[in-house]
């Protein structure tokens, strides 16, 4: 059978390998918001994690399959390692599925065979196709990947991906695990791949990369040219290291440079055929979500996603663009989804006005979500005359895309200034229903906070990253405050955005202590139910 694609089929991995970010664990309603949000994306297929990992990573793939991977959804996916026991492990996470693939690895760099491996050529030869046809018995849809090829014998290579097709792989994933080759080397191996390995019609050529040289989107791009047709990349481009290549900066640079990339895939130089399912509107939607759940912030200047990525500054663009947009602007800002629609609306803006321009901006919120959001719509157009479609998408953000809440900041106060000492006095209501109030000093504002909310939650933990950002210009915008904490080796993020950025800073740091109890939970009630079945 002759498996091909006349398109670039997009492979998302920000929830497995961009969840292994230092610091990026998310947990389980978030991977199934940020899956809910790719599907909406467009995205082909969902690698939703490693389910022999840990019990979490099954029940998240597990849940992703029943919620996300419906008729009409994208493929979802499970990685696994050659090995019986894991490939078992995804069969049994994606069943609820109604497309599943199972993406199963193995080294094939000599560097790894002989020091993590610990196994020869031959060995790894046999193994392959066998851990294949055995994912064959759990789902048509098999993904083989011989992991650091970018470092691999391409003569070997050749073999074991022969091989893995003879057994089944419907998709042959190469990947440059450390992130070490050049763009022309890439397409040279993909190209050598094409020509050398003779049932390769059979299955669709795939590449995965890291960052490492800042080469993975060239990388992929040049990969193209020569015969590649899945893109397994992460939103931000978060993941393992210096992360993986981004979503959003390959499906634009497919999207403004189509004319071209379509000869590579046989279609006319001007033909209008999208090359990729992805409704690029949603990218920045998207963008936001991943970044907000995981606290990876984006740098200002990144491509495409970066808060400067269509601002200019410099009088020359300004009045360039003010003359024509298309002296300096290759791509418009509304196709990632980035509205030019200001002042929406205001303090007398009703419930309807509110749900409608929400509805607009593509949210879909529950009767509860919307009550609270609008709410929280009201106090901050008591303080801000006009609403902007960002303030409103942070609002929502900050309403929706929190953790469960355990603790709750009921009230914060601070003085400060050059001749005062910092003080702040808070109020928080404990998991077990209890208000308690306390205070401290510290060196600025927030340290004083900090510490006040130290005193009543009693978690020790050491704060990593705090970041502030305005959602708007002008004085009165509201501030995003992002921050990172960690606690035993594990990293746990927190986010919130208000008009005042104290008061922003003190619900983050709610907001992440909530993430890292509610992981405390999960883990006790993970080895209560162990113990229970001993
Ligand atoms: O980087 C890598 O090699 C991987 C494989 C599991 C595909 O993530
Ligand atoms: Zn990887």
């Amino acid at each position: 059978m002759n498996v091909q694609s006349d398109r670039i089929i997009i492979f998302d991995t920000t929830l497995r390998d961009g969840e292994q970010s230092p610091g990026a664990s998310l947990n389980l309603d978030e991977k199934l918001s940020i899956a809910k949000s790719l599907a909406r994306l467009g995205v082909d297929i969902i690698e939703a994690g490693f389910p022999y990992t840990s019990p979490g990573d099954f029940e998240a793939v597990q849940r992703i399959a029943e919620v996300v991977g419906i008729e009409g959804g994208p493929t979802i996916c499970g990685l696994a390692r050659a090995r019986t026991e894991d490939i078992a492990r995804a069969g049994e996470a994606l069943k609820p599925a109604h497309k599943s693939r199972i993406h199963t690895f193995i080294a094939t760099s000599d560097i790894h065979l002989k020091y993590k491996l610990k196994r020869s050529r031959s060995e790894v030869l046999a193994i392959a196709p066998e851990m294949v046809a055995y994912a064959k018995t759990f789902t048509d849809d098999v993904e083989f990947s011989p992991e650091d090829a970018g470092r691999s014998d391409p003569e070997f290579l050749y073999q074991v991906l022969e091989a893995a097709i003879d057994a089944g792989a419907t998709t042959v994933n190469i990947p440059d695990t450390v992130g070490y080759l050049t763009p022309g080397e890439f397409g040279a191996l993909i190209g050598g791949i094409k020509k050398n390995v003779p049932n390769i019609d059979r299955a669709i050529i795939s590449v995965h990369g890291h960052n490492d040289l800042g080469l993975a989107v060239a990388n992929f791009l040049e990969a193209i040219k020569n015969g590649a047709r899945q893109l397994e990349c992460t939103i931000n481009g978060i993941g393992e290291r210096a992360g993986n290549a981004a979503l959003e900066e390959l499906v634009m640079a497919l999207y403004v440079r189509r004319q071209y990339f379509n000869p590579f895939l046989g279609r006319p130089a001007e033909s209008e055929e999208p090359l990729t399912n992805i409704d690029t509107r949603q990218i920045a939607k998207t963008s936001r979500l991943v970044s907000n759940l995981t606290g990876m912030t984006v740098q200002p200047n990144k491509a495409i996603v970066g808060a400067n990525a269509f601002a200019h500054e410099s009088g020359i663009h300004q009045d360039g663009v003010l003359k024509n947009r298309l002296t300096y602007e290759i791509m418009d800002a509304e196709s990632i989804g980035l509205t030019n629609n200001l002042i929406v609306l205001g303090k007398l803006s009703g419930r309807h006005a509110f749900s409608t321009r929400l509805k607009e901006l593509g949210y879909e919120l529950s009767e509860t979500e919307l009550n609270k959001a609008f709410v929280r719509f009201k106090e901050v157009a008591d303080k801000k005359k006009e609403i902007t479609d960002w303030d409103l998408e942070a609002i929502v953000n900050d309403e929706t895309q929190q953790p469960a809440e355990l603790f709750r900041l009921e009230f914060v106060q601070v003085s400060c200034g050059d001749r005062a000492c910092p003080t702040a006095t808070v109020t928080i209501r404990t998991p077990e229903g209890e208000e308690r109030t306390d205070a401290a000093i510290g060196t600025g504002p927030v340290d004083a906070v900090y510490k006040a909310i130290n005193r009543v939650t009693n978690i020790p933990n050491e704060l990593i990253e705090f970041s502030v950002k305005s959602v708007t210009e002008g004085i009165d915008a509201m501030g995003e405050v992002t921050i990172r904490l960690r606690h035993q080796g594990r990293t746990y993020s927190g986010h919130a955005a208000n008009t005042d950025i104290i008061v922003a800073s003190a619900r983050a740091y709610i907001s992440a202590l909530n993430r890292l109890c509610g992981a405390l939970q999960r883990q006790q009630s993970d080895a209560t139910q162990a113990i229970a079945t001993i």
